[in-house]
Formats: C-alpha cells, structure tokens, sequence
C-alpha cells in the first residue's frame, strides 16, 4: 500500500467518525428539542423533580456559607435544560451562565427567566455543547451543578477534568447520575421498548459511568469528595411504600458533590 493510499483510508475513516459522532448529537438534540416545552412542567408536576432544585440549590447554600464572598460567585449549570435550576441558583445571589447544546431547551431557558425581574441579570444562557464550551471558557468558578446531563457525554470523565482545572479552591462541583445500583434501573432497559418516545432517554445515554469510577478518578484532579447521595423515585402512586422505596437500592439517581483542593 503506497503512503497516499494509506492516508485516503485514514481520511475516510475520521470522516466516517466524525460523521457518526455529529449524526449522533443531532439525534440527542432532536430528543430534547422535543422534550423542551414539557420539561419545565415537570418541575411543577413531579415531586421528584423539585427534590432535583432542592439539592443543587442547597450545595449552592453550602458554597455561599463557605466562602462568604464579597462579590457575586459565578456558577455553570453544565446542560441546563430549561434553566430550573440556574434560576434558583441565581436567586441565591450567584452569577450563573446555563450551557445546553439543545436550542429548544434554551429557547424555553430565555422565556422562563424573563420571571426573574431584576435577577435576570445574573443569568446568562448559551447554546453549546459542555465540553466545547469548556475548552474555550477560561475563567474560574466557585460552583459547577450538573442535573441528569454527564449519562449523556460520551467522556464525561474529560469533562470532569476541565472542571476541575477551573473550579476555584474550595469550589464545589455538584452533578446528579443515575444510581446504577437502583433495582428499576435493572429493569429499566426491560421497559424502555414499551415506553412512549419521550421516555426512552436511555437511548441516548453516552457511557454508564457510575460513582465508584467518578470518585476513583477525583483525586488525581484535585478534587475531593464531600457527599455521595440517593435521591428520586419514579413518579408512581407509592400506596404507602414510601418508606420502604426511600432506599438507595430503591432511589434512581445518585448526587455526587467534590470540592476542590
Ligand atoms: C435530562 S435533561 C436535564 C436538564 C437540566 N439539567 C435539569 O435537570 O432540569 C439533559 C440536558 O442535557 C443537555 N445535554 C446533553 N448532552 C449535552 C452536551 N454534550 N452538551 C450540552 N448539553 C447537553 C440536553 O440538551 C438536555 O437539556
């Protein structure tokens, strides 16, 4: 094989790649542009979606309390969605600046924060993927949230690390996974098939990366992990099992919060 030929293959294979990957992403985003009016709804109607704010917001408490900061701590809601959570966290007092690769879910993300009155200062919204926005983001921040986004990355660990890098010390990177060890997650890929379209986000999952491998990998970065939790149950009548489905065998996503060395 001549050298010239040897690169035409080469050639046809990263465009064939690159081809895959961005056939890839247009198909995720066409599933959450489709996703994006009704997402925030959710945030109204299901309980397991406020418990999703309640968390993120009261890290961002935890972040405000540690620091006691003069100026306003910048904050990145990495995949956004429609902005539930950024909203919240600039309520605290935080500048926070949303990245969602989908346009629809910012579209919904702009609408909404025009609710924020003068807040809305404080809340900046970006239409990019993570990673991409990352690489070219150079300034530091003091809390980094991500809610049910890094399933979706294909090297969600990549993007961890470009956290890390930027993350002030003593910053706080809080992002929610789904719990692995959840028994519905066992059966989940059993029911997917019969679900409707919207509900079969698995489809689009890019890794099953799970906490062990996140908190293994944390220390190399200069993180270090401050909580590990379960939370969320499927929107279901529970007919008074409440309290035995309240456990993390049970719960199908998992919080996990660093803080930067
Ligand atoms: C399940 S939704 C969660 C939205 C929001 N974080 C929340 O909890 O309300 C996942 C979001 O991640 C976004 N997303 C997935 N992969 C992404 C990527 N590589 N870059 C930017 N956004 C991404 C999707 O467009 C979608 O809005």
């Amino acid at each position: 094989m001549t050298s010239s030929e040897a690169h035409g293959g080469f050639r046809r294979t990263v465009v064939r790649t690159v081809s895959a990957v961005s056939q890839r992403r247009a198909v995720q985003n066409a599933f959450f542009d489709e996703l994006a009016e009704s997402f925030a709804q959710r945030y109204e109607n299901n309980r397991a979606f406020r418990d999703r704010v309640a968390l993120f917001t009261e890290e961002a408490r935890f972040v405000l309390d540690r620091h006691r900061l003069a100026r306003s701590p910048r904050c990145l809601d990495l995949g956004c969605g429609p902005g539930i959570i950024a909203g919240a966290i600039a309520n605290l007092g935080f500048e926070v600046i949303g990245v969602d690769r989908s346009e629809k879910m910012i579209n919904v993300a702009e609408r909404l924060a025009a609710r924020h009155g003068p807040l809305r200062e404080r809340l900046k919204f970006v239409r990019a993927d993570v990673g991409e926005f990352l690489s070219s983001y150079h300034e530091s921040f003091s809390l980094a949230v991500s809610s049910s986004v890094f399933e979706y990355l294909s090297d969600p660990q990549e993007v961890v690390a470009m956290i890390a890098s930027r993350l002030e010390p003593g910053g706080t990177l809080a992002f929610s996974i789904p719990n692995f060890d959840s028994l519905l997650r066992v059966v989940e890929p059993c029911i997917q098939g019969v679900l409707p379209a919207r509900s079969r986000y698995r489809e689009f999952w890019g890794n099953t990366t799970g906490s062990a491998e996140y908190v293994r990998s944390a220390f190399d970065l200069g993180l270090s992990l401050e909580r590990l939790k379960t939370f969320g149950l499927p929107n279901l009548s529970l007919y008074g099992l409440e309290s035995v489905l309240r456990n993390r065998l049970f719960q199908t996503m998992t919080l996990l919060v660093f803080r930067r060395l």
